[in-house]
């Protein structure tokens, strides 16, 4: 049974990074339209922008290594990180709670995650993570933000209170311009949280002290 769950997974996710690998056309859709105002979330609502193979099989080794039940996804996109997380859930007996603001993006995801046979592991709020997490007051074990980078400040600060000591946040894109404000404050914040830098400068890795 566990073998047969694990080639669905498998089959599911190779078939989405797959499909992922065109992003870059429909990326350059969203840069056309755009042209004449700033890139807004729609221009990407066909993209998945995913993380990768090697940060997915991570992410999962890192909430079954620490047993992390409770864990949040900021930006579910099309759900392939979703379903590396949901695995590892499924795995410590967890939940995924993932937020999207792009409703038909939240549907795909839904039926992406039911294909790999793990939507009894996930939730997806579908609106801004800001107004969606706003009233979550349980203890989160594991944070993965991935969505737009200037909210991860502002999100973190409204999730801090649920933090627990070995709460683990990995926050993706953190060599790009918009999270330098929210790279700065936990590099200033050594007593509070260790933070390694990982996946070759791509990421930060933090653990609440
Ligand atoms: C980089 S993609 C996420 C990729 C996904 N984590 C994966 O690896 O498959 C970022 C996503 O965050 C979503 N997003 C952006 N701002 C958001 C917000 N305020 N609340 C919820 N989702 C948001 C975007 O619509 C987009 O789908």
């Amino acid at each position: 049974m566990n073998a047969y769950q694990n080639t669905i997974v498998e089959n599911k996710l190779k078939a989405l990074h797959k499909d992922s690998e065109k992003d870059h056309l429909r990326i350059g859709r969203g840069i056309v339209k755009s042209i004449f105002r700033p890139l807004q979330p729609i221009d990407f609502k066909n993209a998945y922008l995913p993380i990768t193979k090697s940060q997915g099989q991570f992410l999962k080794k890192l909430i079954i290594e620490n047993d992390c039940k409770s864990i949040i996804e900021f930006g579910t996109s099309f759900g392939i990180s979703t379903i590396y997380l949901a695995d590892a859930a499924r795995q410590t007996g967890g939940k995924v709670i993932s937020t999207e603001l792009i409703e038909d993006k939240a549907h795909t995801a839904f039926q992406n995650v039911r294909d790999a046979g793990l939507i009894d592991y996930v939730e997806i709020k579908i609106g801004d993570a800001m107004k969606t997490l706003q009233s979550h007051n349980e203890a989160i074990d594991f944070l993965f933000l991935d969505g737009w980078k200037d909210l991860y400040l502002p999100l973190f600060q409204m999730l801090e209170p649920q933090f627990r000591e070995g709460t683990l946040i990995y926050s993706d894109n953190m060599d790009m311009q918009g999270t330098k404000q929210f790279a700065d404050y936990l590099l200033n914040r050594k007593s509070s949280y260790k933070t390694q830098i990982v996946d070759g400068g791509k990421a930060f890795l933090s653990t609440t002290l």
